[in-house]
């Protein structure tokens, strides 16, 4: 059954939208199961860039279809936007599905989110700002709105209501804010109906049908485990599912169809946003790493934090989403460095630890304890096979591996398409 899911090892921003792009040419869907705007996926081809938010990086892919599961918070705002400025650039949309149970974000959880972000000052998470933490919220509380509410007014027209009832409270007593009109928020919600409907699937349905049917179907994670709301670096996370198990939950498809889990890691570490982050590099070598590896948002624009390689992490990674192959990617940021230090385990209160501590209080004290791997000064960027790589950057993916505990089997050596050195075919 090839059901593969593609999700970040990290804290987001590993190269998924590439790697997934890299496979759009051989799966016949690609599906986001989680998360939404918040996302930021850059795919090159050839001499064009292309930066996804919401939509599956599959959507480049001409013989693909580009699913939006259940599981993922829609803007809708910001779907016809990135949809616009794909066809503009001649890329066909038309055979996008949209869950009708996907949650919708709506113009007030952008409004929250914004403002408790602004409420929390110095304790704040670093959110993007684009309301997913709030819809979210709202779905759990059974008070969200779902693309198939669009469909009739006078449900859609209670649940707003209901959900901007306390929230109104909330706005106007605790934030000093104006209250926000039900009417307005119906109107501006209705005015996308018509759009979003020739999109409006079972997506759940389709999607088993396929895989009865033999296609290849690719989920594609938004953010990274770290990021996750069980198993991530909780507060400081999103609010959904990036592991695994959100996969099922979010296409609605049974474990026991999924085939494998590839975890797209990098060969250093960013984050994004507040929070924990034991290898965070203060000096001129983490000012590098971000010049070298271009690490700026994609969505917010914010310089993302750099720090060596967490073999720590990577471990995590491969036990909490069962990952059956890493993608490590980005390995010629690390091109002219003479020794790389990766963390190998950290120090925690003078202990030394292997695996990541489940406490929250003990993983902001951690330390990472470096061995030294020596680099290479040589240009690998077109490099095609393993043994094209000089000895010390084999040694150091080697190293990699057995660190982390499963193969890496492919490796990234440049943003585009074809700068990708394929060690084990994913298919
Ligand atoms: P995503 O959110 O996981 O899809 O990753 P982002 O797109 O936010 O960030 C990854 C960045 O690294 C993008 O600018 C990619 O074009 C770039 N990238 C991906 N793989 C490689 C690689 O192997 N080498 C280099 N130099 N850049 C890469
Ligand atoms: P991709 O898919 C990196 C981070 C935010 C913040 C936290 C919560 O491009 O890897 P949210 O707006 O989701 O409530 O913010 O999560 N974050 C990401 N960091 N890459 C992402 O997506 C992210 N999506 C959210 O910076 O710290
Ligand atoms: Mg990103």
């Amino acid at each position: 059954m090839p059901a593969l899911v593609l999700l970040g090892a990290q804290w987001g921003d590993e190269g998924k939208g590439k790697a997934t792009d890299l496979l759009g040419g051989s799966v016949d869907y690609v599906v986001r199961y989680q998360g939404g705007n918040n996302a930021g996926h850059t795919v090159v081809v050839g001499d064009q860039k292309y930066a996804l938010h919401l939509l599956p990086s599959g959507i480049l892919s001409p013989g693909c279809t580009p699913v939006i599961g259940n599981g993922v918070v829609v803007d809708p705002s910001v779907l016809f936007s990135e949809l616009n400025g794909l066809n503009e650039r001649g890329v066909d949309t038309s055979k996008l599905l949209i869950s009708g149970n996907a949650h919708i974000i709506t113009p007030y959880n952008v409004t929250v989110d914004k403002v408790t972000e602004r409420f929390l000052g110095k304790r704040k998470i670093g959110t993007t700002g684009r309301g997913i933490g709030p819809t979210y919220a709202d779905k759990i509380n059974r008070v969200g709105i779902r693309v198939q509410d669009l469909y009739d007014e006078s449900i859609l027209t209670q649940k707003v209501e209901a959900a901007l009832d306390v929230k109104n409270q909330i706005l106007t007593k605790l934030y000093n804010r104006r209250a926000i009109a039900v009417d307005q928020v119906v109107e501006e919600l209705l005015a996308y109906a018509d759009k979003l409907a020739p999109y409006v699937a079972d997506t759940v349905l389709v999607l088993n049908q396929a895989l009865e049917n033999d296609k290849v179907v690719l989920f594609e994670g938004g953010q990274g485990t770290l990021l996750d709301i069980d198993h991530g670096t909780y507060p400081f996370v999103t609010s959904s599912n990036p592991t695994a198990g959100g996969a099922c939950t979010g296409a609605g498809v049974g474990p026991t169809k999924i085939s494998r889990v590839i975890g797209i890691l990098k060969a250093y570490t960013t984050r994004v946003g507040s929070g924990p982050f034991p290898t965070e590099l203060f000096d001129e070598d983490g000012e590098a790493l971000r010049r070298i590896g271009g690490e700026r948002g994609v969505t917010t624009g914010r310089d993302r934090r750099c720090g060596w390689f967490d073999a720590v992490i990577a471990r995590y990674a491969t036990r909490v989403n069962g990952l059956t192959d890493f993608f490590l990617t980005k390995l010629d940021v690390l091109t002219g460095w003479e020794q790389i230090p990766v963390c190998v385990a950290y120090e925690i209160d003078g202990k030394r630890v292997e695996e990541l501590p489940y406490s929250q209080s003990d993983f902001h004290h951690a330390k990472p304890v470096y061995e030294m791997l020596p680099g290479w000064s040589e240009d690998i960027s077109k490099a095609k096979s393993f043994s094209d790589l000089p000895k010390n950057a084999q040694d150091y993916v080697k190293a990699l591996e057995e660190m982390s505990g499963a193969p890496i089997s492919a490796i990234g050596v440049g943003p585009g398409r074809d700068e990708t050195i394929e060690i084990n075919s994913f298919l």
